[in-house]
Protein backbone atom coordinates (compact mmCIF):
# COMPACT_ATOMS: atom_id res chain seq x y z
CA UNK A 1 0.00 0.00 0.00
CA UNK A 2 1.20 3.55 -0.72
CA UNK A 3 -1.29 5.43 1.48
CA UNK A 4 0.77 8.63 3.07
CA UNK A 5 -0.92 7.55 6.24
CA UNK A 6 0.58 3.84 6.65
CA UNK A 7 3.85 5.36 6.30
CA UNK A 8 3.27 7.16 10.20
CA UNK A 9 5.41 5.68 12.92
CA UNK A 10 3.99 4.72 16.24
CA UNK A 11 5.55 8.50 17.91
CA UNK A 12 4.43 10.33 15.11
CA UNK A 13 0.49 8.77 15.37
CA UNK A 14 1.12 9.46 19.66
CA UNK A 15 2.08 12.45 19.08
CA UNK A 16 -1.16 13.30 16.64
CA UNK A 17 -3.16 11.95 18.92
CA UNK A 18 -2.13 14.05 21.73
CA UNK A 19 -2.24 17.46 19.61
CA UNK A 20 -5.57 16.48 18.88
CA UNK A 21 -6.77 15.65 22.30
CA UNK A 22 -5.30 18.72 24.63
CA UNK A 23 -6.96 20.86 21.89
CA UNK A 24 -10.53 19.00 21.99
CA UNK A 25 -10.04 19.50 25.86
CA UNK A 26 -9.22 23.14 25.70
CA UNK A 27 -11.54 23.74 22.92
CA UNK A 28 -14.47 21.18 22.69
CA UNK A 29 -18.19 22.59 22.12
CA UNK A 30 -20.54 22.57 25.38
CA UNK A 31 -22.98 20.53 23.83
CA UNK A 32 -25.86 19.04 25.52
CA UNK A 33 -25.14 15.23 24.13
CA UNK A 34 -21.77 15.74 25.55
CA UNK A 35 -22.87 16.18 29.16
CA UNK A 36 -22.68 12.23 29.99
CA UNK A 37 -21.94 9.08 27.11
CA UNK A 38 -25.91 7.11 27.76
CA UNK A 39 -25.90 5.48 24.41
CA UNK A 40 -29.72 6.97 24.19
CA UNK A 41 -28.61 10.62 24.09
CA UNK A 42 -25.95 10.15 22.09
CA UNK A 43 -27.99 7.81 19.30
CA UNK A 44 -30.86 10.49 19.48
CA UNK A 45 -28.23 13.62 19.03
CA UNK A 46 -25.83 11.71 16.07
CA UNK A 47 -29.58 10.74 14.20
CA UNK A 48 -30.67 14.66 14.26
CA UNK A 49 -27.06 15.72 13.27
CA UNK A 50 -27.54 13.60 10.03
CA UNK A 51 -28.90 16.25 7.98
CA UNK A 52 -29.06 19.41 10.39
CA UNK A 53 -26.93 22.05 11.64
CA UNK A 54 -25.64 21.68 15.64
CA UNK A 55 -27.75 25.04 16.05
CA UNK A 56 -30.55 23.96 15.01
CA UNK A 57 -30.39 20.44 16.59
CA UNK A 58 -30.02 21.89 20.01
CA UNK A 59 -33.79 22.69 20.91
CA UNK A 60 -34.84 19.87 19.34
CA UNK A 61 -32.76 17.25 21.10
CA UNK A 62 -33.65 18.85 24.74
CA UNK A 63 -37.49 18.45 23.74
CA UNK A 64 -37.51 15.09 22.44
CA UNK A 65 -35.19 14.44 25.70
CA UNK A 66 -38.19 15.92 27.73
CA UNK A 67 -40.89 14.12 25.61
CA UNK A 68 -39.58 10.53 25.40
CA UNK A 69 -36.76 10.32 28.34
CA UNK A 70 -36.19 6.80 27.65
CA UNK A 71 -35.71 3.95 25.28
CA UNK A 72 -39.10 2.67 26.66
CA UNK A 73 -40.93 5.72 25.72
CA UNK A 74 -39.79 6.22 22.58
CA UNK A 75 -40.74 2.50 22.15
CA UNK A 76 -43.94 3.45 22.72
CA UNK A 77 -44.62 6.95 21.67
CA UNK A 78 -47.80 7.79 19.64
CA UNK A 79 -46.74 8.79 16.03
CA UNK A 80 -48.11 12.29 15.99
CA UNK A 81 -46.46 12.99 18.98
CA UNK A 82 -42.95 11.68 17.56
CA UNK A 83 -43.51 13.63 14.69
CA UNK A 84 -44.40 16.77 16.15
CA UNK A 85 -41.09 17.10 18.18
CA UNK A 86 -39.25 16.30 14.81
CA UNK A 87 -41.54 18.68 13.34
CA UNK A 88 -39.06 20.77 11.29
CA UNK A 89 -36.13 18.75 10.90
CA UNK A 90 -37.51 16.94 7.97
CA UNK A 91 -36.55 13.34 6.62
CA UNK A 92 -39.02 11.96 8.83
CA UNK A 93 -38.38 8.66 8.07
CA UNK A 94 -35.30 8.93 10.37
CA UNK A 95 -38.38 9.68 13.44
CA UNK A 96 -39.96 6.40 12.37
CA UNK A 97 -36.42 4.89 12.37
CA UNK A 98 -36.24 5.78 15.80
CA UNK A 99 -39.29 4.58 16.88
CA UNK A 100 -38.88 0.87 15.39
CA UNK A 101 -35.29 0.63 16.48
CA UNK A 102 -36.28 1.66 20.16
CA UNK A 103 -38.66 -1.54 19.60
CA UNK A 104 -36.09 -3.57 18.69
CA UNK A 105 -34.20 -2.73 21.59
CA UNK A 106 -37.01 -3.71 24.05
CA UNK A 107 -38.00 -6.64 22.78
CA UNK A 108 -34.17 -8.29 21.72
CA UNK A 109 -31.74 -6.47 24.10
CA UNK A 110 -34.53 -6.24 27.06
CA UNK A 111 -34.24 -2.15 26.73
CA UNK A 112 -30.28 -2.27 27.34
CA UNK A 113 -28.56 -0.44 24.25
CA UNK A 114 -26.21 -3.28 22.87
CA UNK A 115 -22.82 -2.57 23.59
CA UNK A 116 -21.11 -3.94 19.92
CA UNK A 117 -20.96 -2.41 16.76
CA UNK A 118 -21.99 -5.21 14.84
CA UNK A 119 -25.10 -5.01 16.99
CA UNK A 120 -25.48 -1.73 17.23
CA UNK A 121 -25.48 -1.73 13.00
CA UNK A 122 -28.55 -3.76 13.02
CA UNK A 123 -30.61 -1.44 14.49
CA UNK A 124 -33.38 0.23 12.14
CA UNK A 125 -31.54 3.45 10.72
CA UNK A 126 -28.53 3.00 11.85
CA UNK A 127 -25.96 2.88 8.98
CA UNK A 128 -21.40 3.01 9.30
CA UNK A 129 -21.34 6.54 10.92
CA UNK A 130 -23.51 6.13 13.57
CA UNK A 131 -22.54 2.85 14.81
CA UNK A 132 -19.06 4.33 14.90
CA UNK A 133 -20.37 7.37 17.00
CA UNK A 134 -22.20 5.55 19.06
CA UNK A 135 -19.78 2.58 19.68
CA UNK A 136 -16.98 5.51 20.02
CA UNK A 137 -18.90 7.79 22.17
CA UNK A 138 -20.72 6.02 24.19
CA UNK A 139 -19.03 2.30 24.43
CA UNK A 140 -15.18 4.01 23.82
CA UNK A 141 -14.18 1.85 21.29
CA UNK A 142 -11.91 2.62 18.59
CA UNK A 143 -14.16 2.82 15.94
CA UNK A 144 -14.18 5.53 13.37
CA UNK A 145 -17.56 7.76 12.68
CA UNK A 146 -16.89 9.27 9.05
CA UNK A 147 -19.11 12.05 7.80
CA UNK A 148 -18.67 15.09 5.75
CA UNK A 149 -16.44 16.65 8.16
CA UNK A 150 -14.23 14.29 8.78
CA UNK A 151 -13.30 13.10 4.80
CA UNK A 152 -12.18 16.68 4.53
CA UNK A 153 -10.22 16.93 7.52
CA UNK A 154 -8.24 13.41 7.06
CA UNK A 155 -7.87 13.91 3.15
CA UNK A 156 -6.45 17.26 3.88
CA UNK A 157 -4.06 15.21 6.78
CA UNK A 158 -2.93 12.64 4.46
CA UNK A 159 -3.67 13.60 0.75
CA UNK A 160 -6.61 11.78 0.08
CA UNK A 161 -7.37 12.31 -3.17
CA UNK A 162 -10.49 9.53 -3.58
CA UNK A 163 -13.58 11.02 -4.53
CA UNK A 164 -15.86 11.99 -1.49
CA UNK A 165 -18.94 11.31 -3.27
CA UNK A 166 -18.44 8.20 -4.10
CA UNK A 167 -19.74 5.45 -1.59
CA UNK A 168 -16.86 3.55 -2.49
CA UNK A 169 -14.35 6.19 -1.30
CA UNK A 170 -15.52 5.70 2.58
CA UNK A 171 -13.12 2.47 2.48
CA UNK A 172 -9.67 4.34 2.27
CA UNK A 173 -10.99 6.91 5.47
CA UNK A 174 -11.82 3.77 7.91
CA UNK A 175 -8.52 2.56 6.82
CA UNK A 176 -6.85 6.07 7.56
CA UNK A 177 -8.72 6.67 10.96
CA UNK A 178 -8.23 3.64 12.17
CA UNK A 179 -4.27 4.00 11.71
CA UNK A 180 -4.36 6.70 14.67
CA UNK A 181 -7.82 6.62 16.56
CA UNK A 182 -6.56 5.87 20.11
CA UNK A 183 -7.47 3.26 22.63
CA UNK A 184 -8.18 6.13 25.34
CA UNK A 185 -11.20 8.78 24.17
CA UNK A 186 -11.57 7.61 20.60
CA UNK A 187 -15.30 9.00 21.37
CA UNK A 188 -13.25 12.62 21.82
CA UNK A 189 -11.01 12.22 19.37
CA UNK A 190 -13.74 11.31 17.00
CA UNK A 191 -16.25 14.49 18.38
CA UNK A 192 -12.38 16.62 17.70
CA UNK A 193 -13.05 15.89 14.32
CA UNK A 194 -16.17 17.46 14.44
CA UNK A 195 -15.55 20.64 15.97
CA UNK A 196 -12.38 21.18 14.17
CA UNK A 197 -14.28 20.61 10.64
CA UNK A 198 -16.73 23.14 12.15
CA UNK A 199 -14.56 25.94 13.28
CA UNK A 200 -10.88 25.38 11.80
CA UNK A 201 -10.99 22.73 9.18
CA UNK A 202 -13.48 24.45 7.56
CA UNK A 203 -14.47 23.96 3.55
CA UNK A 204 -13.04 27.03 2.66
CA UNK A 205 -9.77 29.58 4.29
CA UNK A 206 -9.02 27.04 6.89
CA UNK A 207 -7.48 28.73 9.73
CA UNK A 208 -3.86 26.45 9.49
CA UNK A 209 -2.79 28.66 11.80
CA UNK A 210 -4.89 27.38 15.10
CA UNK A 211 -5.10 23.95 13.43
CA UNK A 212 -3.81 21.28 15.99
CA UNK A 213 -2.87 19.18 13.17
CA UNK A 214 -0.97 21.22 11.05
CA UNK A 215 2.74 19.97 12.29
CA UNK A 216 1.37 16.37 10.65
CA UNK A 217 -0.71 17.94 7.30
CA UNK A 218 0.17 17.04 4.23
CA UNK A 219 -1.78 19.53 2.12
CA UNK A 220 -0.69 22.08 4.49
CA UNK A 221 2.60 21.38 3.60
CA UNK A 222 2.05 21.37 -0.05
CA UNK A 223 -0.04 24.82 -0.02
CA UNK A 224 -3.09 22.33 -1.15
CA UNK A 225 -5.59 22.78 1.40
CA UNK A 226 -8.81 24.33 -0.35
CA UNK A 227 -7.91 21.53 -3.64
CA UNK A 228 -9.33 18.99 -0.51
CA UNK A 229 -11.45 16.89 -0.36
CA UNK A 230 -11.76 15.88 -4.02
CA UNK A 231 -15.60 16.06 -4.56
CA UNK A 232 -17.07 15.00 -7.92
CA UNK A 233 -20.43 17.73 -8.36
CA UNK A 234 -23.76 16.09 -7.50
CA UNK A 235 -26.16 15.84 -9.76
CA UNK A 236 -28.81 18.54 -10.05
CA UNK A 237 -31.99 17.42 -8.56
CA UNK A 238 -34.88 16.79 -10.42
CA UNK A 239 -37.70 18.68 -10.85
CA UNK A 240 -41.13 17.47 -10.43
CA UNK A 241 -44.58 19.74 -11.11
CA UNK A 242 -47.91 19.79 -8.85
CA UNK A 243 -50.75 21.26 -8.24
CA UNK A 244 -51.71 21.54 -4.90
CA UNK A 245 -55.49 21.77 -3.33
CA UNK A 246 -56.74 23.65 -0.44
CA UNK A 247 -60.27 22.75 -0.48
CA UNK A 248 -62.55 23.95 2.43
CA UNK A 249 -65.83 22.41 3.30
CA UNK A 250 -68.80 24.09 4.65
CA UNK A 251 -67.73 23.88 8.35
CA UNK A 252 -64.72 26.03 7.23
CA UNK A 253 -61.88 23.08 7.66
CA UNK A 254 -59.13 22.26 4.84
CA UNK A 255 -58.83 18.44 2.90
CA UNK A 256 -55.46 16.86 4.06
CA UNK A 257 -54.09 13.68 2.77
CA UNK A 258 -51.33 11.81 3.86
CA UNK A 259 -49.17 9.62 0.87
CA UNK A 260 -49.22 6.33 1.29
CA UNK A 261 -46.95 5.44 -1.82
CA UNK A 262 -43.39 5.86 -2.23
CA UNK A 263 -41.38 7.40 0.44
CA UNK A 264 -41.43 11.24 0.56
CA UNK A 265 -43.83 12.28 3.02
CA UNK A 266 -45.05 8.88 3.30
CA UNK A 267 -48.37 9.10 6.00
CA UNK A 268 -47.62 12.85 6.93
CA UNK A 269 -50.90 15.19 6.24
CA UNK A 270 -51.14 17.71 3.14
CA UNK A 271 -53.21 19.55 0.83
CA UNK A 272 -54.37 16.96 -1.81
CA UNK A 273 -51.34 17.08 -4.33
CA UNK A 274 -51.41 15.90 -8.01
CA UNK A 275 -48.36 15.50 -10.12
CA UNK A 276 -48.39 16.99 -13.73
CA UNK A 277 -46.77 18.17 -16.68
CA UNK A 278 -44.22 21.04 -16.29
CA UNK A 279 -45.63 22.36 -19.42
CA UNK A 280 -49.07 22.20 -17.82
CA UNK A 281 -47.44 23.67 -14.87
CA UNK A 282 -46.33 26.63 -16.72
CA UNK A 283 -49.40 27.43 -18.44
CA UNK A 284 -51.47 27.20 -14.96
CA UNK A 285 -48.65 29.29 -13.05
CA UNK A 286 -48.66 32.29 -16.33
CA UNK A 287 -52.73 31.59 -16.62
CA UNK A 288 -53.89 31.96 -13.44
CA UNK A 289 -51.34 34.53 -12.22
CA UNK A 290 -52.84 37.17 -10.55
CA UNK A 291 -52.38 39.75 -13.07
CA UNK A 292 -54.12 38.08 -15.53
CA UNK A 293 -57.48 38.26 -12.88
CA UNK A 294 -58.35 40.45 -14.69
CA UNK A 295 -59.63 38.30 -17.81
CA UNK A 296 -62.30 36.99 -15.32
CA UNK A 297 -65.67 38.70 -16.16
CA UNK A 298 -66.54 37.45 -12.18
CA UNK A 299 -63.50 38.22 -10.35
CA UNK A 300 -64.56 39.05 -7.60
CA UNK A 301 -66.97 36.44 -6.35
CA UNK A 302 -65.32 32.60 -7.04
CA UNK A 303 -65.78 30.98 -10.60
CA UNK A 304 -68.62 28.02 -9.47
CA UNK A 305 -67.18 25.06 -11.49
CA UNK A 306 -68.83 21.55 -10.56
CA UNK A 307 -67.94 18.27 -12.04
CA UNK A 308 -69.92 18.54 -15.61
CA UNK A 309 -69.97 22.22 -15.62
CA UNK A 310 -66.32 21.85 -16.01
CA UNK A 311 -65.86 20.70 -19.56
CA UNK A 312 -68.31 23.26 -20.80
CA UNK A 313 -66.30 26.51 -18.60
CA UNK A 314 -63.03 24.67 -20.81
CA UNK A 315 -64.51 26.27 -23.79
CA UNK A 316 -64.89 29.78 -22.46
CA UNK A 317 -63.69 32.10 -25.06
CA UNK A 318 -59.99 33.44 -23.49
CA UNK A 319 -57.00 33.08 -23.90
CA UNK A 320 -56.38 31.14 -20.74
CA UNK A 321 -55.76 27.23 -19.86
CA UNK A 322 -59.08 26.95 -17.99
CA UNK A 323 -58.07 25.28 -14.33
CA UNK A 324 -61.16 22.80 -15.32
CA UNK A 325 -58.26 21.34 -18.45
CA UNK A 326 -56.21 20.50 -14.93
CA UNK A 327 -58.42 19.29 -12.81
CA UNK A 328 -60.75 17.36 -15.58
CA UNK A 329 -58.33 15.00 -16.46
CA UNK A 330 -57.26 14.32 -12.63
CA UNK A 331 -61.38 13.70 -11.58
CA UNK A 332 -61.54 11.68 -14.45
CA UNK A 333 -58.56 9.25 -13.40
CA UNK A 334 -60.11 9.42 -9.71
CA UNK A 335 -57.03 11.51 -8.91
CA UNK A 336 -59.44 14.33 -7.11
CA UNK A 337 -62.11 13.51 -4.40
CA UNK A 338 -65.74 14.88 -4.69
CA UNK A 339 -65.94 14.23 -8.61
CA UNK A 340 -69.68 14.71 -7.94
CA UNK A 341 -69.78 17.71 -5.74
CA UNK A 342 -70.09 21.76 -6.49
CA UNK A 343 -66.68 23.06 -5.91
CA UNK A 344 -66.48 26.97 -6.23
CA UNK A 345 -62.46 28.00 -7.39
CA UNK A 346 -60.41 30.80 -6.88
CA UNK A 347 -59.68 31.78 -10.12
CA UNK A 348 -56.49 32.58 -9.56
CA UNK A 349 -53.26 30.47 -8.30
CA UNK A 350 -51.85 31.15 -4.76
CA UNK A 351 -49.19 31.35 -5.69
CA UNK A 352 -46.00 28.45 -5.76
CA UNK A 353 -43.51 26.67 -3.53
CA UNK A 354 -40.60 24.98 -4.16
CA UNK A 355 -39.28 22.16 -2.06
CA UNK A 356 -35.87 20.30 -2.36
CA UNK A 357 -35.65 16.28 -1.32
CA UNK A 358 -32.29 15.42 -1.65
CA UNK A 359 -32.63 14.39 -5.15
CA UNK A 360 -36.21 16.06 -6.24
CA UNK A 361 -37.03 19.55 -6.99
CA UNK A 362 -40.94 19.86 -6.50
CA UNK A 363 -42.43 22.66 -8.19
CA UNK A 364 -45.76 23.04 -6.16
CA UNK A 365 -48.55 25.44 -7.38
CA UNK A 366 -51.44 25.53 -4.81
CA UNK A 367 -55.43 26.27 -5.86
CA UNK A 368 -57.98 27.16 -3.46
CA UNK A 369 -61.62 25.70 -4.07
CA UNK A 370 -64.84 25.71 -1.56
CA UNK A 371 -67.19 22.79 -1.66
CA UNK A 372 -70.68 23.89 -1.84
CA UNK A 373 -72.15 21.16 -0.27
CA UNK A 374 -71.23 19.17 2.80
CA UNK A 375 -69.38 15.86 1.99
CA UNK A 376 -69.20 12.73 3.96
CA UNK A 377 -65.54 12.87 4.26
CA UNK A 378 -63.98 13.13 8.10
CA UNK A 379 -60.07 14.11 6.99
CA UNK A 380 -60.69 17.69 7.36
CA UNK A 381 -58.88 19.96 9.60
CA UNK A 382 -59.38 23.74 11.17
CA UNK A 383 -56.60 25.95 10.91
CA UNK A 384 -56.33 25.46 15.07
CA UNK A 385 -56.20 22.07 14.34
CA UNK A 386 -53.32 22.24 11.90
CA UNK A 387 -51.66 23.69 14.44
CA UNK A 388 -51.31 20.81 16.68
CA UNK A 389 -50.82 18.43 13.96
CA UNK A 390 -47.32 17.35 12.92
CA UNK A 391 -46.88 18.97 9.29
CA UNK A 392 -44.09 18.48 6.87
CA UNK A 393 -42.15 21.62 5.87
CA UNK A 394 -43.88 21.79 2.22
CA UNK A 395 -47.07 21.83 4.22
CA UNK A 396 -45.68 25.01 6.27
CA UNK A 397 -44.50 26.71 2.98
CA UNK A 398 -48.10 25.80 1.53
CA UNK A 399 -50.17 27.27 4.57
CA UNK A 400 -47.76 30.32 4.28
CA UNK A 401 -49.45 31.62 0.43
CA UNK A 402 -53.20 31.09 2.12
CA UNK A 403 -52.75 34.41 3.54
CA UNK A 404 -53.85 36.06 0.32
CA UNK A 405 -57.09 34.82 0.73
CA UNK A 406 -57.12 34.03 4.23
CA UNK A 407 -56.02 36.92 6.15
CA UNK A 408 -55.94 35.19 9.34
CA UNK A 409 -53.64 32.13 8.23
N1 LIG B 1 -22.05 16.30 14.23
C1 LIG B 1 -22.34 15.00 14.25
N2 LIG B 1 -22.13 14.50 15.47
C2 LIG B 1 -21.73 15.51 16.25
C3 LIG B 1 -21.37 15.62 17.63
N3 LIG B 1 -21.42 14.57 18.43
N4 LIG B 1 -20.99 16.82 18.08
C4 LIG B 1 -20.95 17.88 17.24
N5 LIG B 1 -21.27 17.83 15.96
C5 LIG B 1 -21.66 16.65 15.46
Amino acid sequence: MNNTFEQLSTNEVAQLQKNFLDWYFMHARNLPWRENTDPYRIWISEIMLQQTRVDTVIDYFHRFMQTFPTIKDLAHADDEKLLKVWEGLGYYSRARNLKVAANQIMDEYDGKFPQTPTEISKLKGIGPYTTGAISSIAFHLPEPAIDGNVMRVVSRLFLIKEDIAKASSRKVFDQAVRKIIPERYPGEFNQAFMDLGSSICTPTSPKCNECPLSPFCLSMQEGLQEQFPVKSKKAKPKDQYFVAFALENLQGAYLLEKRSEGRLLKDMLHFPIVEIQQEDYQKLLKNFSENRVDLFPSLMQPTLFDAESLVAESQMAYDIVPLSQIIQPLYAKGKLPFYQTKISWYPAHLGEITHIFTHLKWHILLFQGKLLESVEKDDFYTREQMKELPLPKMQHKLLNKMHKLNKDF
